[in-house]
């Protein structure tokens, strides 16, 4: 299906990843975003405020009843609208109402507005810690939180609306993403961001464990261009596929490049207790995703940490508030 002059739903379109997508979807294409702005930000999106082909809806998963109205005459769907992982070991139904029931809904009034092509986001999380690597899409699936287990649940829901009712949809796995915009503090902060701020604020990065869990991180334009070129691939309906860089990394090789970059290989990183439910280790198998559609990342992890780096500092953010009201939690 070709991206052109379509009418394209993106839930949780003012969040990290989404606003990405909002924007490569936004040049050729009407966009409607569905967000409640629980963890995404006016600012994603803000630079897209007034354009003719952009529609921003403040409402909820959960309400059935909106996801029916915004459906009609809707092209394709990408549903990306979460509440996290680390949420979900504090309030488990929060992240099963709003992953697990909150794709139902949409699939739900997905098939009965005709949808032509819904995409699932869903997550490595799915997979729990890697029994063999690189981990391909028939890894077996053992998810080790209820966030892994809940879009678990999404996808399960996704090919079944597929097999039964013939709604044309497609399953994408993306791994670790960071980038510009990624989320900072508290609950939602992200390990990336939280090394860098700590660093320029001359403090060691905290580590959660023993730091030799790997992950494999992905650049955020690989990560959307990958989801975009899945759902180009018509051969794609009814599969899954992942997309990531294809390599790990541990997270204490990970504070090394960041402390690196900045010029402050001298602060050493701390530890403290590890998360509960944590993965000890992720590597994708990104064969399929090159079969399939050609998708090759382009971001190696030192160019990408430069990147980012760069654009937090290019943000002007006042580094030392921001670090004031830092809580080291586990989870
Ligand atoms: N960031 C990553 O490393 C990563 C890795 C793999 C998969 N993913 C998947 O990518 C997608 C996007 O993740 P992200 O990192 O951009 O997260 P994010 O938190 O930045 O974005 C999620 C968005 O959903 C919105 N939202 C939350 N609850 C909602 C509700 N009830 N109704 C409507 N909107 C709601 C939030 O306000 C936010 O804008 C998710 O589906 C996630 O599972 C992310």
């Amino acid at each position: 299906m070709n991206l052109q002059k379509r009418t394209i739903l993106v839930t949780g379109g003012a969040g990290f990843i989404g606003s990405h997508l909002v924007d490569k979807l936004a040049k050729d294409n009407h966009i409607v975003i569905l967000d409640n702005f629980s963890s995404g930000e006016k600012e994603n999106v803000s630079h897209h405020e007034g354009k003719s082909n952009i529609e921003i809806i403040t409402g909820d998963i959960r309400d059935g009843e909106l996801l029916l109205k915004i459906t009609k005459n809707t092209d394709i769907v990408y549903h990306l609208a979460v509440q996290c992982l680390r949420v979900s070991i504090k309030n488990p139904d929060l992240v099963h109402e709003v992953n697990a029931t909150g794709t139902l809904n949409l699939l739900r009034a997905s098939l009965e507005n005709s949808v032509k092509k819904f995409i699932y986001v869903s997550s490595s999380e799915v997979y729990g810690t890697a029994l063999k690597v690189p981990m391909a899409e028939d890894h077996p699936l053992e998810p080790t939180t209820v966030y892994g287990a809940s879009k678990l649940a999404g996808e399960l829901y996704t090919l079944a609306y597929y097999r039964t009712y013939g709604l044309e949809t497609l399953v994408v796995r993306p791994f670790n993403t960071y980038g510009p915009r990624e989320h900072l503090q508290g609950a939602y902060g992200e390990v990336i961001p939280r090394f860098v701020l700590r660093l320029l604020n001359n403090k060691p990065p905290v580590i959660f464990g023993d730091g030799t869990q790997t992950r494999d991180f992905t650049y955020v334009s690989d990560t959307v261009k990958g989801i975009i070129m899945a759902s180009e691939c018509d051969s794609m309906t009814g599969q899954t596929v992942n997309i990531a860089r294809g390599q790990e990394i541990s997270i204490n090789d990970l504070a090394s490049i960041i402390a690196k970059n900045l010029d402050k290989s001298n602060i050493r990183p701390v530890y403290e207790q590890a998360r509960p439910g944590d993965v000890m280790r992720h590597y994708a198998g990104i064969s399929k995703a090159d079969k399939m559609f050609g998708y090759n990342p382009d971001i190696d992890i030192e160019k990408g940490i430069g990147f980012h780096i760069d654009w937090f500092l290019s943000q002007k953010y006042d580094f030392r508030e921001l670090l004031k009201n830092e809580t080291i939690l586990n989870w």
